[in-house]
């Protein structure tokens, strides 16, 4: 698969300012908790037009408050992790429909020269991720998903993972497996940019009950292949995945922040597992 110049995967060797220590910051942002008149105020001083026109197109206004609420989330976020002002950040979108923070040349206010960020949106949730060098992608799902959905998501999978789910007692625990690989692939093709547009079946995860994700076969084109995995269940029966690539400089927690960023409340802090993929101790 061919990526665009803006789309290659950063590495922190040719960046200009790594941080070496930097966490991997993590947003849960219920729709509930920004009330749909003051997410529309904030987002007439905020979104830029073309989200203002994408926000304007949707038919009906659970769907439109849930855009409203995602996207304040991810301004407000950067303009802190940044130190910028929320209306003056340029997002733009990678022909895939990735968006990207625009470089600033001279670095960002509070320092550095990267952010990279991720989205996603489902049943009233939205997580944000953002990371200060290469890559971050991530993933959340209810689990309340209706069986056809299910089904249909299972066949995407590769030979080995639909054993291991027929291995789980149909119901519950077989919609759970199904849905922890889900959200760790989606986690893992938006980190690189690719979302659907990569065949979930040239991927592979092994999962563990208790420890996660134990080992991991990249497909083919991937530049980095040791990547580090974060499952979680931040509000029971919503699972959340995050991706990051794993380098010499790992990060040493991720922090995870529960509502919209309107003050610096203190987050979780869950100390990211090692490194899996070819060549993992
Ligand atoms: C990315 C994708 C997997 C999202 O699927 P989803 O489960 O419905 O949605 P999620 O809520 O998890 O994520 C949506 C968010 O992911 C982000 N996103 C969109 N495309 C992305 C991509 N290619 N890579 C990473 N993130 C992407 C966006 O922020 C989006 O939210 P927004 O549109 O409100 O800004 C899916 O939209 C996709 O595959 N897009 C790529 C389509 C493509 O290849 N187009 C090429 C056209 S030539």
């Amino acid at each position: 698969m061919t990526l665009t110049a803006a789309e290659q995967p950063y590495r922190s060797g040719n960046l200009p300012y790594v941080e070496t220590d930097a966490p991997v910051k993590v947003w849960l942002c219920p729709n509930d908790d920004l009330a749909p008149d003051l997410a529309s105020v904030l987002a007439a001083h905020w979104l830029d037009e073309e989200e203002k026109e994408t926000a304007d197109r949707f038919l009906f206004e659970r769907d439109r408050r849930q855009y409203l609420v995602a996207h304040t989330l991810v301004r407000r976020a950067l303009a802190l992790e940044a130190g910028l002002v929320e209306a003056e950040l340029v997002i733009w979108r990678s022909p895939r429909g990735r968006p990207f923070l625009q470089p600033m040349s001279g670095g960002l206010p509070r320092g550095g020269a990267h952010l990279d960020f991720n989205l996603s949106h489902a049943s009233g949730y939205n997580l944000l991720g953002i990371v200060r060098r290469h890559r971050i992608g991530v993933d959340v799902e209810p689990l309340d998903r209706d069986e056809q959905a299910i089904e249909t998501i299972k066949t995407t999978f590769a030979p080995e993972e639909q054993e291991w789910i027929a291995r789980a007692a149909p119901g519950r625990p077989r919609t759970r497996r199904v849905l922890r690989l889900w959200t760790l692939k989606e986690a893992y093709s938006k980190a690189r940019g690719l979302g659907l547009g990569l065949p979930f079946d040239e991927f592979v995860f092994t999962l563990d009950d208790e420890r996660g994700v134990t080992e991991f076969g990249p497909p083919a084109d991937d530049p980095f292949t040791r990547w580090r995995f974060v499952e979680l269940e931040p509000v029971p029966d919503v699972l959340v995945a995050v991706a990051v690539p794993a380098d010499e400089h790992p990060p040493p927690v991720l922090q995870l922040h529960h509502g919209f960023p309107w003050g610096r409340q203190a987050p979780h802090h869950i100390t990211l597992p090692g490194p899996v993929g070819p060549g993992a101790p």
